[in-house]
C-alpha cells in the first residue's frame, strides 16, 4: 500500500483558495491513502464562535468533503483530512475519511487543544478503525498524540495504520509519535501544517512541519523539513502491524496486564 502525507501552508479563512491549492497539488500524486492537515481548509486560529461557525461545513455534504470526495473518485484515492464539521449549533474539529467510492466516517477530535474548547465541542464517540481492503485505518487529530490511549485504543481495535491530521505547535509529537508506533506496532502518518498565525491580537501561532511517517519499529519513514511544502509518499507492509511480537517470549498484547493498571490508578 502506498501512503503519502501533504505539508502545506493553509491560508486562514480562504477555504476556496485553500481547496484549489489542495486539488491542484494531489492531481500529480499516486497514491492508495493520502493524509492532510488539521482544519486544512480553515486554517487554524478562530477569534469568535461565529466565525468558527461560519467557516464550518457539514459532512458529508459540506463544500470540502464534496470536494475532496471528488478528489478520491477522480484518482481512486482514499484522503484523510482534517475539516471543521458543523452540526446545528455545534462544531467539531474533525477528520474525515473518503475513498473512491465517497464517504467512508468521520473521527471529531476528543482531545480538545487550549481555546479549541472556546469553539468546538469534543468528540464523543470515541475511535474508530475502518477496514479499507489493504489496511486497517483509524484517525486521531494532533494533540490527542498526547494521550498515549488515544492511539492505543486505536491499536486494540485493530488498527494498522492511523492518520494523524496535524496542526502542531508544541515540539515534541514528531518524537512521540515514534513512540506511539512502537508501543502500539503501528504505522503512524502525522500530516502537520507550517507557517504562522496571529489573527485579533492574538499570540503567533507557530506550526511546526515535520510531517512524517513512522514503521511499527520506530523508523521514520519519511520526514518534511518544518518549512517545507508538498506531498512524500512511502509504500508500507501492513503485515508488520499486525506481528505483535516484540521478542519470542513477548507478544504486545497477550503481554498487557490489564486488571493491573486499574488497581495501580485506584490505590493510595
Ligand atoms: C493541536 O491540537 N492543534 C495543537
Amino acid at each position: 500500500m502506498k501512503i503519502g502525507i501533504f505539508q502545506f501552508f493553509s491560508k486562514f479563512g480562504e477555504k476556496e483558495y485553500n481547496l484549489n491549492r489542495i486539488e491542484n497539488v494531489l492531481t500529480h500524486v499516486d497514491a492508495d491513502l493520502l493524509v492532510l492537515p488539521e482544519l486544512c481548509t480553515t486554517g487554524y486560529q478562530f477569534i469568535s464562535r461565529k466565525e468558527v461557525h461560519d467557516l464550518s461545513e457539514s459532512i458529508p455534504d459540506g463544500e470540502s468533503t464534496r470536494r475532496l470526495m471528488a478528489i478520491c473518485r477522480r484518482k481512486k484515492m482514499h484522503i484523510a483530512a482534517g475539516v471543521s464539521e458543523r452540526n446545528g449549533d455545534d462544531c467539531y474539529n474533525t477528520s474525515v475519511l473518503l475513498g473512491p467510492e465517497g464517504y467512508i466516517g468521520t473521527y471529531r477530535k476528543i482531545h480538545l487543544f487550549d481555546e479549541e474548547k472556546l469553539w468546538f465541542q469534543p468528540g464523543t464517540e470515541g475511535f474508530q478503525v475502518w477496514d479499507l481492503g489493504p489496511a486497517k485505518v483509524g484517525m486521531m487529530i494532533c494533540f490527542d498524540w498526547i494521550f498515549p490511549e488515544s492511539a492505543r485504543s486505536l491499536a486494540l481495535a485493530g488498527a494498522d495504520l492511523i492518520c494523524h491530521p496535524s496542526n502542531l505547535v508544541l515540539p515534541f509529537c514528531p518524537d512521540a509519535m515514534i513512540t506511539r508506533s512502537v508501543e502500539n506496532r503501528v504505522f503512524t502518518a502525522t500530516a502537520n501544517r507550517i507557517g504562522c498565525e496571529a489573527r485579533g491580537g492574538k499570540s503567533p501561532l507557530n506550526f511546526t512541519g515535520l510531517s512524517q511517517v513512522t514503521d511499527p519499529s520506530g523508523n521514520r519513514m519519511i520526514q518534511f523539513g518544518s518549512e517545507e511544502e508538498g506531498v512524500k509518499t512511502v509504500r508500507i507492509d501492513v503485515t508488520l502491524a499486525r506481528n505483535k511480537h516484540i521478542t519470542s517470549r513477548n507478544d504486545l498484547w497477550e503481554d498487557r496486564r490489564e486488571e493491573l493498571y486499574q488497581e495501580t490508578r485506584n490505590k493510595k
